[in-house]
């Protein structure tokens, strides 16, 4: 079996937040490059804020309904 056909994850859209990876997945930027991901849960920023793209860093909690926190 290859790596890819052993590949299963669970997406989950996180309301008003990051989207989250649950399980075993190969991360790569456009050009194949692998990107190493922590261990266990992956959280890919979906608001354009983050920082440390393509994860997550928590900036999206400044934004409320695509409008920034006064
Ligand atoms: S979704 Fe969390 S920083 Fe963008």
């Amino acid at each position: 079996m290859s790596e890819k056909n052993s590949i299963s994850a669970e997406i989950k859209l996180v309301k008003g937040g990051p989207i989250k990876i649950t399980g075993n997945i190969i991360l790569t930027k456009s050009d194949g490059t692998p990107i190493p991901a922590p261990a266990g849960d992956v959280y890919i920023c979906a608001c354009g804020r983050s920082k440390q793209k393509p994860f997550c860093d928590g900036s999206h909690k400044q934004v409320v309904m695509g409008r920034p926190l006064l």
